[in-house]
């Protein structure tokens, strides 16, 4: 048995479309901040009696263990049959997605199972595969995901901006509702960039915002960070609001965590929002004013968790 583990990672300027949707490469740039606490651990046996996945303690669905197997297909096309185990150490109920977390510690796990080791980019433009912000779970802190030149997709991975000891911020993940979501990412990518006359503005000005998320994070200038991150949010969900048909992942208490944020920042405290495919809302602010956020923001939601710049993905 291989064991690997991998934390998940919330996008500052965020992923959201694709130029090659077989090779999942990336229509944008983004940036992002791996988190501390939680983290995706994963077993890999390569060489096993049958293929088997287990999540979480439960056999996987057909639809699960086709998307594993076809992942492990890409090390190697004639590999043994694999058993993968992989438990998550965060409740669904923490609103977090778990597909980064959980491609980026299969990647690492099962390279080293096979007898493949990868370097770390390489690594990355292999988790890529399975899901796109996988690519950037491989290092701690703040990383880059780039998008590549290459047709082959081999030069779009993570790239790390600075290390998980950088910066000392907190990510205040307010739980609206832990169901899973209406549209998946992927196709809700598909649909925005089909419909949405918004998406061609959306992709052009990727790059840009990546570039002043990489100097606000450099300069630990957080309310340059807070603001690019604040725009890049708004501008995906503009785009996922003006697809045909619209891509709604806001519920009412979204709205009212949103404006809570702005009331903080109006009373002097430096909070920012960000939102991913779903309901919940992420508040990025310095570790000190954690807590005075998290408590404004408890009475609104489900659950208020409050987590910090975590490591990159590492074998046990
Ligand atoms: C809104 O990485 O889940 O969270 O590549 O189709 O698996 P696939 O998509 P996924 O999309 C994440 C989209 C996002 C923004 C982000 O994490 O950058």
């Amino acid at each position: 048995m291989t064991t690997a583990i991998a934390h998940p990672n919330i996008a500052l300027v965020k992923y959201w479309g694709k130029r090659d949707a077989a090779l999942n490469l990336p229509a944008v740039p983004s940036l992002s901040l791996t988190l501390s606490r939680y983290h995706t651990r994963t077993e890999v046996l390569w060489g096993a009696t049958a293929d088997q996945v287990w999540l979480d303690g439960r056999a996987a669905t057909p639809r699960e263990a086709g998307k594993v197997f076809a992942f492990l297909d890409l090390i190697d096309p004639s590999r043994p049959p694999v058993e993968v185990r992989s438990v998550n150490s965060f409740p669904t109920a923490a609103g977090l997605a778990s597909s980064a977390s959980a491609f980026a510690a299969l990647a690492l796990a099962a390279t080293e199972a096979a007898g493949r080791p990868l370097p770390l980019e390489a690594l990355s433009a292999l988790a890529r595969r399975g899901s796109g912000s996988a690519a950037r779970s491989l290092w701690g802190g703040f990383v880059a995901w780039e998008l590549g030149e290459r047709a082959d997709g081999a030069d779009s991975h993570g790239v790390q901006v600075a290390d998980e000891r950088w910066w000392d911020l907190a990510l205040v993940v307010a739980v609206v509702s832990s169901g899973p979501k209406a549209v998946g990412s992927s196709e809700g990518m598909a649909r925005s960039r089909a419909t949405s006359p918004y998406y061609p503005l959306w992709v052009e000005g990727g790059p840009a915002d990546v570039e002043r998320a990489r100097a606000a994070v450099l300069a630990r200038d957080l309310p340059a960070l807070g603001e690019v991150m604040e725009s890049s949010t708004f501008k995906m969900h503009a785009t996922m609001h003006t697809a045909v048909p619209p891509l709604l992942y806001q519920a009412p208490a979204t709205t009212a965590v949103l404006h809570e944020v702005q009331a903080l920042r109006a009373r002097g405290i430096g909070a920012w929002s960000t939102m991913d495919a779903g309901p919940n809302v992420k508040v990025l602010c310095a570790s000190e004013d954690a807590e005075r956020v998290a408590e404004a923001l408890r009475p609104l939601v489900e659950r208020v968790d409050t987590l910090a710049p975590g490591p990159g993905a590492h074998l046990l």
